[in-house]
């Protein structure tokens, strides 16, 4: 009896690990972006990036954590501790993405794959800009910069972007007066990750249509429930005793459930660097696979609204013409 509770134990456990990206296809001569890469997934993404030869750029908006993960990465080989580059880029923040876009384009060759994988949960707070927290961290700030550095993307094609989307979406909706969850009684932290989720998706299938024949294929991705630390930034929405709870219930959880921030990287690794995958853009991934999002992620007509929708928020034509001028008037100088 025993035997067959912990022989079936470590078959779940197993399974729960998911799918492994089988590439082994080098980096060497390629440039990644990476948001979000001081912790967790995307840590373990840049790593693997790193290990496959690429010039790896953390963009990360606490530059101690980055610089620490950089020193770790770049351990297994420090030979080549040059290709590991720290930069700041805080995606709550449009003046930083016009910052962080203006040096990247004026100080790197190419950009070969971008991988918007930076992410948070939070109670209800307001970004630089005015926008929730939430919404404006997880999809305008990487919508913001994907649009500031894609002629390069496009230059260096056949490239690749991913964006880190999740299983949430599944249970949130646009809401389309209101994204930003003003209304009194509309915030929860769960409804603004999974409509900043969902959003993720339908900006995939967009910037898809929009890059199709460009060479530039772009994918969207569930990375599985992985232990991280995502849920630190929401510890204003609890009591603290609901936080012990909280965190005894995750120990055991995670300990059963959950694949380890390296697995967790597989899908993001699978779209970025395998061969199968390469003729395919605009579709949501899962344990190395294609899979199928909500009927909602899948309406042409929502993509192309919310795309409408972030370009005005974000003051896209604005914030293009400066970065633009800016790079024009460094290499007048120059
Ligand atoms: N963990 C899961 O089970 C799970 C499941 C589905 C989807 N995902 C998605 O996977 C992605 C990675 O999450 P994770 O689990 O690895 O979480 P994590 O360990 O908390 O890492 C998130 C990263 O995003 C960064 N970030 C947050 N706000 C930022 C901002 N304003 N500017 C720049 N960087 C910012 C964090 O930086 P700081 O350290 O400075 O906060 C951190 O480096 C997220 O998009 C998440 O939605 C995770």
């Amino acid at each position: 009896m025993v035997q067959c509770v912990v022989i079936s134990f470590f078959l779940v456990r197993k399974w729960l690990e998911g799918g492994r990206c089988c590439s082994t296809v080098r980096l060497a001569n390629k440039t990644v972006i990476v948001t979000g890469s001081n912790t967790g997934i995307g840590k373990e993404t840049a790593r693997d990036f790193f290990r496959r030869g690429a010039r790896v750029i953390l963009a990360c908006r606490d530059l101690d954590k980055a610089v620490h993960a950089a020193r770790d990465i770049e351990s297994t080989a420090p030979q080549f501790k040059d290709r590991v580059v720290v930069r700041h880029l805080d995606l709550a923040d449009f003046a930083s993405i016009r910052e962080f876009a203006k040096y990247i384009l004026t100080t790197e060759d190419r950009i070969d794959i971008l991988v918007n994988n930076a992410g948070m949960v939070s109670g209800q707070n307001k970004t630089a800009d005015g926008f929730d927290m939430v919404f404006g961290t997880n999809h305008l700030g990487h919508f913001l910069l994907t649009n500031l550095l894609l002629d390069k993307i496009v230059d260096c094609a056949p490239s690749r972007i991913i964006n880190v989307a999740s299983l949430a979406h599944k249970y949130g909706t646009m809401h389309w007066d209101d994204l930003n969850l003003n209304v009194k009684g509309a915030y929860s932290p769960y409804a603004a990750y999974c409509q900043s989720k969902l959003a993720n998706i339908l900006f995939t299938k967009e910037l898809a249509r929009r890059l199709k024949g460009t060479g530039v294929t772009v994918y969207s991705l569930h990375p599985g429930a992985v232990k991280t630390e995502i849920a630190r930034h929401s510890h204003d929405v609890f009591p603290a005793f609901l936080h012990t709870i909280f965190d005894v219930l995750g120990l055991i959880l995670s300990l059963l459930f959950t694949k380890t921030a390296e697995q967790g990287a597989q899908t993001t690794i699978h779209c970025a660097v395998s061969e199968k995958v390469a003729n395919q853009t605009g579709l949501y991934y899962s344990d190395c696979g294609v899979t199928t999002p909500s009927t909602f992620a899948l309406n042409e007509d929502y993509a192309k609204k919310l795309w409408i929708m972030s370009a005005e928020m974000v003051k896209l034509d604005e914030a293009l013409s400066e970065v633009i001028g800016a790079i024009k008037n460094r290499n007048q100088q120059s």
